[in-house]
Order: structure tokens, then sequence, then C-alpha cells
């Protein structure tokens, strides 16, 4: 097995290198703008397969322009199961290079039928994490998020026997740190009896700014919050301000006041836009040189 992999330097330049950098769980050094890579096998979570071809340029062009984290999951897949993330992934840019941090995330899996369900057995987690292992082609997951909720947490409810699991995993050296996905503080709090969480994944942009208490929470503490649906997913009711902002002081697009306006809602917060396009991923990492100014970022808070 691989040692524990102890970045303090990196080679890569592009625009995502003017994001600057977020240490993650102390070893990992990140660039705050890194990539979703759920949109390279299906625009959402399911639909038609996408080009893979396109996908795996989109990756390389990526790392090229200094993304050095990619957000994935074995879930990430085409309806028909013939373009999955990881796979592209993979093919695209194994063997990875050192500066490449590689998040995946475990809870949801695919019935017999096909469908995508969330599993609260601490059992169902095994397999999860060698199916990941396996299609990426690692003997060890740079940073595992444990998925909790369907998009908003599961108030009230346990994760402890799930994420002991996962933490017994990580002292077994196959995961070298771990996350939370979908929880509030609560569970953030119950995980880290348990083991470090040094990121946790939540439903969070210009248009959804509630989720203050776990962004403070994971700020206190130092745990990188990177935000899902950065672009609103498709659903962005802070367009018009983003609009306004955009054209009348950046010559920018609303995603990358969008994304600026992330990486500048806190220091912990990495971005990770998700594109199945090379045009988006261009213009999407340009967003790390934009710097807001205080009355753009007045008129981007939330009311
Ligand atoms: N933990 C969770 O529960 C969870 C849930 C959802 C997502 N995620 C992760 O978060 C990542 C980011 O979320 P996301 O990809 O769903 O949503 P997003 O980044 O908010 O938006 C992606 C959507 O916006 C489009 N887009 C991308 N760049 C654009 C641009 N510059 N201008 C206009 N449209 C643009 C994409 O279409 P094109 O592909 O055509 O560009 C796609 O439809 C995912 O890739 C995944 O890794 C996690």
């Amino acid at each position: 097995m691989d040692p524990p992999r102890r970045r303090h330097h990196r080679l890569n330049k592009g625009p995502a290198m003017s994001s600057h950098t977020f240490l993650l769980g102390g070893d990992l050094p990140v660039n705050r703008l890194g990539f979703g890579a759920m949109r390279l096998s299906a625009n959402g979570f399911t639909g038609p397969a996408r080009d893979p071809e396109t996908g795996c340029a989109v990756l390389r062009r990526a790392v090229e322009l200094g993304v050095d984290h990619i957000d994935t999951a074995s879930f990430y897949a085409s309806a028909d199961g013939t373009v999955t993330a990881n796979a592209l992934i993979r093919e695209a840019l194994h063997p990875y290079p050192e500066s490449l941090v590689i998040a995946t995330k475990v809870g949801p899996g695919y019935t017999d039928d096909g469908k995508l369900e969330q599993t609260t057995d601490p059992a169902a987690l095994r397999p999860m994490i060698e199916a990941n292992l396996e299609t990426l082609g690692v003997d060890r997951l740079d940073l595992v998020y444990l998925r909790v909720g369907q998009m908003q947490p599961p108030h009230g409810e346990s994760i402890a026997a799930q994420f002991e699991t996962l933490a017994a995993m990580r002292d077994e050296g196959i995961i070298t740190h771990l996350g939370l996905s979908n929880v509030d503080t609560e569970h953030l709090a119950e995980a880290r009896t348990i083991a470090p969480v040094v990121a946790v994944q939540n439903h969070f942009h210009a248009g959804k700014q509630d989720d203050t208490a776990v962004l403070k929470a994971c700020e206190e503490a130092g745990i990188a919050f990177v935000p899902f649906f950065p672009l609103g997913g498709g659903a962005d009711n802070a367009a018009d301000r983003l609009a306004e902002v955009a054209a009348r002081r950046h010559d920018a697009t609303t995603a990358q006041i969008a994304l600026a306006w992330l990486l500048a809602s806190s220091p912990v917060t990495l971005a990770i836009p998700g594109t199945g396009t090379l045009a988006h991923l261009e213009e999407n990492m340009a967003a790390a040189t934009i710097t807001l100014t205080p009355a753009d970022l007045d008129l981007l808070a939330s009311t």
C-alpha cells in the first residue's frame, strides 16, 4: 500500500491557483477552486449519458488549469450506467498527479431496480468503499464523505454507527481523511467525538445561504466547507443580484460571480463547480481571479 501522501508544494500552474490554498486535514493542500465530477456522466444526479471523450478532456483540462481537488462518487452515473464519473477520472488522469486530491462519498447506493437510495446500514459502507478503490484504481482514498441526508440533514438521527465504521477503515489505512455531507451541527459534533472531520459538504450558494451554523462550526474548527450546487445546481434565486454584480463591475458571468462569492464568503470554503463542457470549465476556473468589492458583497449578502 502507498504511504499516506504529505504534500507541501505543488507544481501546477493555472487560474485555479489564484484561489489560494487550503490545507485539508493538515496535510493535503488544495486550491480553493476545485472541480465537481457529477456532471461528467450526466447533467444531474442521473440522465442521458454524456460523451465520455468530452468528459475525459474536461478532466485533463481541469488539471492543466490548476485543479487539484476533484469531488466524485461511485454513484455518479448516467441513467443507463454506461458512463460513470469514477471511470472517467481513472481513464483521464490515472496514474494520478501527486498533488491531486480525489474526494468521494458513500451513503447512497443503487437498488436492484436501479433506484438510488440512502443506506443507514453501517455494513453497507465497506462494499461502497471497495467500489471506489476499485473504480478509481487506488489503494487508499484521500477523502471520504459520509453522505447522510438527501440534500438536507435528517435532523435528530445519530450517525455514530456509520461514522465509526468509516473511522475503522481510516485506522486500517484505506481512507486518509473523513468528511460529512448533508449534515447539521449535531451530526458534526457527534462525528468529531469519533474521528477527525476534515470537510463538510452541504447545500450552499449565493441563492441559498441558510446553512450558516454549519459554516460557522467549520470555521471555528478549521474544517473545509465544500458547498454543493455552488452555481445553484440549475436553480439560483440570487441570479438577478449575481447578474448585477457581474455586469456592472467585473465584466464577468453570473457563474463566475457565484464562485467568487463562495470563495469570498469564508476562508474555509472550497468551491467544486460541476460541468461537462470545456467552455464552462474555462469560464469557471477564471473566477478564481475575480476579487469582489465590499459593495458587491453587500449586494450578495443574504436578505
Ligand atoms: N453531497 C451531495 O449531496 C451533492 C449533491 C450535488 C452535487 N454534489 C457535488 O457538487 C458538485 C457541484 O454541484 P453540481 O455540479 O451539481 O452543480 P453546480 O456546480 O451548481 O451547477 C452545475 C450545472 O451548471 C451548469 N454550469 C456549469 N458551469 C456553468 C457556467 N459557467 N455557466 C452556465 N452553466 C454552467 C452545468 O451544466 P454544463 O455541464 O452543461 O456546464 C450544470 O448543469 C457536483 O459535481 C458533485 O461533485 C454533491
